[in-house]
């Protein structure tokens, strides 16, 4: 049965203090738990401690061995007689760290005899590493005893600060941490084995020194330099913006290459996925690069929101992760560019969370029930939950924001809190009441806004129309309205905004105002306006909703040519060239296509346009979120149509302006990583990739030459993905050379693996069944199984969804076997099909076949039977 949020009880039993010791070996570990007990006399529950897959050795309760009818360990749960109100249960188990693929718990990565162990606790991975109520509103204080063989694991790390090391017979040695911040048991963090590191001394804001340690095997401390700079951003940044300061003598942060996510916030003891830490200008693109800081700044900031404040039950989730990618963003929107950032955002946020949210496995960013949380780290909770936490903080203004928040920190500090609790907190300390947008938590789906624009030229006056509507999701057939922020301007048809006269606002004669619809449909009054205007909706993307609007072609290109909001400016493209797909596709009238193409042609000579910026409006949506514009969606035509839009695109601007303007961006003579050189890097691809489109040969030839000349893996990346995108006969090589050059660098080639996954169409199947047989390809490792499977069946609609169903076969085949070995990645993996339901016809049946058969296979996770029993319910 599901888990649900209305089922919500306090622990009846609280654990106040932990002490763990732990007997560390690759085959078999011991862990001793000593638990401080807490009773809640209202309830009157025996002491039941969830535990998985535990070998239990020995268990006393207050110094006195157990009788064996005084406990029994079943269906996960270890139910005890006998514990009073202050009680001490000590347990000792045993683990096997080495047989644990699932990287769930205590496991090993790497090698038996290089390899070194680490944990992975959120969201319940404590109960795979010892008894305990393995919830987030138990919150304990631990004190953590590492004991291990000193030369095969001479570092031990575990969160908190360092109390005491020393000498045990036997060549073993111990090590204690004692963390005086209580905590929930999924930040709780170990590791043990043979790492170097890099570190220095930081001072908080309020006096506290800090030592900052970045931990990894030998052969990559040298690329740790970067991310050790980008936490030191991060922590000032906080210090600066939110007044948190750090709160313990050491972090730890440790590199794997075996980790089921992106990276984990363990209190004082961080651990990141490799991909998210490691960097250096040879092995790392741009995009990478930015994503390190990111989600160095992202596990930093949990500091205060998840660790400091976490979450009552996993239903909250959303608090701190909703909470922390905004955190996240506005700390990269200032260190790097903020339009640029907000057109990633959004971008993303189409890509994976509509998409998401308009699929069977659409969810609320707080939902009301689940089977296996760790199916719920989704798009949805994270980047529409910060789309929410956003619209709050724009609601706010900056400063009022800001006492939100401090208010939220103070009253919440050291507690398990609530969604309620944050708004409560945001609201109270504004005076205003912001329980309207529990609305926006509870319910699945992506609203739709309609906007109807009346100008009445005798009486000037302009009113807008605003309606909005969202379409039913299971288990939600009825929507309520929810608040949408409409951040807005109007433009004169000279590209010039008008002065606003809103009836009943105060903005009065300024160019930008929000309104507000917090009902099915409301109409907003503009006087004085002295033409017809063209208006700018939803600058900034102040609301995660998809606008429907009856521009004309010209409307959306005088916006795309003047809008001064960089975001809108892009937004407006976006709008035009799916439009023009539409065209396209339905073989309608040509005005949409000719006004993308000329609007760019025009924008593509303009000097003063930044490069990214460019780069991004030559970018169309990309093929996933074209597909969800229609019903009976074909990929194969799709990304035909798309190709052909981006053909005309490159013959409108012209193959000899497309080339002048690569050979003026190409080759400078030493790698700027700041923000020029990445956008023009990025201009650059773009480009290239146009020039593709119509001139093959020379394209290509210019590709070979940027591959073998490149600067950095930024421009050799994008050199090959143009070779081999095209099957150039300059790609062989070039992916033999990549092949040869990064061997034993695992990040490197995974990019190398992901190349090739992403050959458009009919070939990709076969390349992908070649390179499951090339020796560096395993399903253990989840990095390399995601490179491959994962980037074919969601990065290449047109290579996985073929009319065969052979993608789908093979696909599921695969997530068979990789459920016995991880079911975390298996379930993560399997999302990929979340659109089946609007392919067309053949297609979808043998999606739909395929995912049946292997739901109906014996043994599977529970991860994954929740991902395809939800695909395939109706
Ligand atoms: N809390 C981690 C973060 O920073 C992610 C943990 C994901 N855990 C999981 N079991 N999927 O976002
Ligand atoms: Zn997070």
């Amino acid at each position: 049965a599901p888990t649900r949020l209305s089922d919500y009880r306090p622990p009846a039993w609280r654990v106040d203090a932990v002490q763990l010791d732990f007997d560390l070996g690759i085959d078999t570990s011991e862990v001793t738990a000593r638990l401080q007990l807490r009773r809640d006399d209202a309830q009157d529950e025996p002491l039941r401690l969830d535990g998985e897959g535990l070998e239990l050795l020995s268990i006393t309760l207050d110094g006195e061995a157990l009788a064996p009818t005084a406990w029994r360990y079943a269906d996960h749960v270890l139910e005890i007689d006998g514990a009073r109100d202050g009680s001490v249960l000590e347990t000792r188990v045993r683990l096997k760290p080495a047989a644990n693929t699932a990287l769930e718990g205590l496991y090993l990565s790497g090698s038996r005899e290089a390899g070194f162990l680490l944990t992975q606790c959120e969201a319940q991975g404590f109960r795979h590493i010892t008894f305990f109520p393995d919830r987030p509103d138990v919150l304990a204080t631990y004190t953590v005893t590492l004991r291990a063989d000193r030369e095969r694991f001479p570092i031990l790390l575990a969160g908190g600060n360092p109390d005491g090391t020393g000498e045990l017979e036997g060549g073993r040695h111990w090590a204690r941490f004692v963390d005086p911040h209580p905590k929930p048991s999924y930040l709780f963090a170990l590791v043990a084995g043979r790492l170097e590191k890099i570190e220095r001394d930081y001072t908080t804001a309020d006096g506290h020194a800090v030592k900052l340690v970045m931990w990894s095997e030998a052969n990559v401390i040298d690329r740790c330099h970067y991310a050790l700079d980008a936490l030191e951003r991060a922590m000032r940044w906080d210090e600066q913006t939110y007044d948190r300061n750090y709160d313990l003598d050491v972090f730890h942060v440790v590199a794997t290459h075996d980790f089921n996510m992106g990276a984990m916030e363990n209190k004082g003891l961080n651990i990141f996925n490799a991909k998210y830490l490691l960097a250096d200008p040879d092995s790392t693109t741009d995009d990478e690069y930015r994503a390190v800081e990111a989600v160095v700044a992202h596990e930093y900031f949990h500091n205060w929101s998840g660790n400091r404040v976490t979450c009552r039950d996993w239903f909250q989730l959303s608090l701190k992760e909703g909470l922390t990618v905004f955190r996240e963003q506005s700390f990269s929107a200032d260190m790097n560019s903020a339009p640029l950032k907000r057109i990633e955002d959004v971008s993303l946020l189409r890509r994976a969370q509509f998409t998401e949210d308009a699929g069977p496995l659409a969810h609320p960013v707080r939902p009301s029930e689940y089977r296996e949380i760790n199916n719920f780290y989704t798009a949805t909770v994270y980047e529409k939950g910060s789309e929410l936490v956003r619209m709050t903080a724009g609601r706010l203004g900056r400063d009022g924001f800001r006492r939100g928040m401090d208010r939220y920190f103070e009253r919440n500090d050291g507690r398990a809190a609530t969604i309620e609790d944050f708004l409560t907190a945001l609201g109270e300390a504004n005076d205003i009441d912001l329980s309207p947008n529990l609305a926006w938590y509870g319910q699945a789906g992506t609203p739709r806004l309609k906007a109807r624009g009346d100008y009445d030229a005798a009486r000037h006056q302009y009113t807008l129309t605003l309606s909005q509507h969202t379409p039913p999701s299971h288990g939600q057939p009825h929507k309520q309205p929810v608040p949408i922020p409409v951040k807005l301007a109007l433009f004169g048809h000279d590209g010039r905004m008008l002065p606003l006269h809103l009836d009943g606002q105060a903005a009065a004669g300024e160019t930008e105002s929000v309104v507000v619809l917090d009902q099915p449909e409301h109409s907003f009054v503009f006087r004085d306006v002295a033409e017809k205007p063209v208006p700018s909706l939803l600058r900034g993307f102040s609301a995660p909703v998809i606008l429907e609007c009856d521009y004309a072609p010209h409307e959306l290109a005088l916006l795309l040519t003047h809008d001064v909001d960089g975001f809108n400016r892009w937004e407006a493209g976006q709008q035009l060239a799916a439009r023009a797909f539409d065209a396209l596709r339905d073989g309608g009238d040509d005005a949409a296509p000719v006004a993308w193409c000329d609007a760019l042609a025009a924008l593509f000579t303009l000097a003063e346009l930044d490069d990214a910026l460019l780069a991004g409006l030559l970018t169309p949506p990309g093929e996933l979120e074209l597909a969800d514009r229609q019903p009976d969606a074909d990929p194969a035509r799709i990304h035909a149509l798309r190709q052909s839009l981006l053909q005309r695109l490159a013959s409108r601007i012209g193959a000899a302006a497309l080339h002048a303007r690569y050979q003026s961006l190409a080759a400078p003579t030493e790698l700027d990583l700041g923000a020029a050189g990445q956008g023009m890097r990025r201009l650059k691809r773009r480009v290239l990739e146009l020039l593709a489109l119509i001139d093959a040969e020379r394209a290509h030839a210019l590709a070979a030459a940027q591959y073998d000349n490149a600067h950095g893996m930024t421009d050799r990346l994008a050199a090959l993905d143009v070779l081999v995108r095209n099957q150039a006969t300059q790609g062989d090589a070039a992916l033999a050379h990549f092949r040869a050059r990064y061997d034993d660098n695992a990040l490197a080639l995974d990019k190398w693996f992901m190349v090739q996954a992403q050959i458009p169409g009919e070939p990709a199947l076969a390349r992908v069944q070649a390179l499951e047989a090339d020796p560096k390809f395993t399903l253990k490792n989840p990095n390399r199984a995601r490179a491959l499977l994962g980037t074919f069946a969601s990065a290449n609609p047109s290579g996985f969804h073929r009319a065969d169903g052979a993608g789908y076969v093979l696909f599921a085949e695969r997530l068979a076997q990789l459920d016995a070995l991880n079911p975390q990645i298996a379930a993560r993996l399997a999302t990929a099909f979340n659109g089946w339901k609007r392919l067309e016809p053949v297609r979808r049946e043998a999606a739909r076949e395929a995912m049946a058969q292997l739901l109906g296979r014996p043994a599977l996770s529970r991860n994954l039977g929740e991902i395809l029993g939800n695909m395939l319910q109706d």
